[in-house]
């Protein structure tokens, strides 16, 4: 299974995002991560969950490039604690567009840029269980040792099973000068990525505050020899670098009319579908 977790940050702010219903808490609370969603894709007429990814408006979702296959066939799952289980106030969504980040290419990880967009079917209606994620500030950095909390479906351990229930860990931000040092990830880390964790340790902690959530990381990739590799700090994808990209998709398909007509329409009808003559 690709593991894919959500890293998130509270900051203080506005409240139209990033402020569940239910808080969250050590030990875990229901839907206290509502923008949290599962993409699954289909096969043999089976829905199999490969990727977590988080609702940035009613009908977008943000994941990890590397993440989407364009043959594939997704949909996502909004509201749900276990992601094959009916869920009472949960949705399933189809995709009906993948967007990959341009510079994104498989063969090279390292070079980042491990982000992509999902565009659903239909909007989906906030409720106590479904919410908007909050992205940060474009550039926004976060210092080092800024407690986050991961979220997601991945693995608990070392080539481990995949957790049924959604699951939270707390990991402290490594920052850049520190994570790309030699004895770290050195030359590997880049400055579109955030790292956090890698003390060798991952502790789910309770943070009190009732400000708002930020989704800072998209998991890209992290240590081939465990999950807790000391000095080997999971690996994001820097959301705040990518704010001004995630706007342009948004704005392009949302202003796109559609195809335009292969050949020149009269004056005044530039773009718009002429009647079939009958
Ligand atoms: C992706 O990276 C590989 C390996 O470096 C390279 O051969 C290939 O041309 C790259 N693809 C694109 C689309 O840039």
């Amino acid at each position: 299974m690709i593991r894919i977790l959500l890293l998130s940050a509270l900051v203080v702010g506005a409240l139209s995002c990033g402020s569940p219903t239910y808080p969250p808490q050590v030990p875990r609370v229901p839907n206290s991560w509502p923008w949290q969603v599962s993409l699954q894709y289909s096969f043999n007429d089976k829905w199999y969950h490969t990727c977590g990814g988080s609702l940035v408006a009613n009908n977008w979702i943000m994941t990890a490039a590397h993440c989407i296959r364009s043959s594939w066939t997704y949909r996502v799952v909004l509201g749900r604690q276990k992601p094959s289980t009916e869920e009472s106030g949960s949705l399933a969504v189809m995709v009906s567009k993948l967007v990959v980040h341009e510079k994104w290419n498989s063969s090279q990880v390292t070079k980042g840029n491990d982000i992509g967009l999902l565009k659903l079917a239909v909007s989906v209606s906030l409720s106590d269980k479904i919410q908007l994620a909050c992205l940060p500030p474009a550039g926004t950095i976060l210092p080092n040792h800024y407690p986050c909390y991961v979220t997601g479906w991945g693995n608990l351990q070392t080539k481990g099973k995949s957790p049924d229930v959604l699951q939270q860990g707390r990991l402290l931000v490594v920052d850049y000068a520190t994570c790309s040092s030699s004895g770290w990830w050195g030359s590997i880390v880049k400055t579109n990525m955030v790292c956090a964790g890698g003390d060798g340790v991952v502790a789910s902690c309770f943070v009190s505050t009732e400000n708002q959530w930020e989704v800072h990381g998209v998991v890209s990739c992290s240590s081939s020899l465990s999950c807790n590799y000391y000095h080997k700090p999971s690996v994001f994808t820097r959301v705040s670098n990518y704010i001004s990209w995630i706007q342009s998709v948004r704005a392009t398909r949302a202003l796109s009319p559609g195809a335009l007509p292969c050949s020149p329409a009269p004056a005044g009808r530039r773009g718009l579908r002429t009647p079939p003559s009958s």
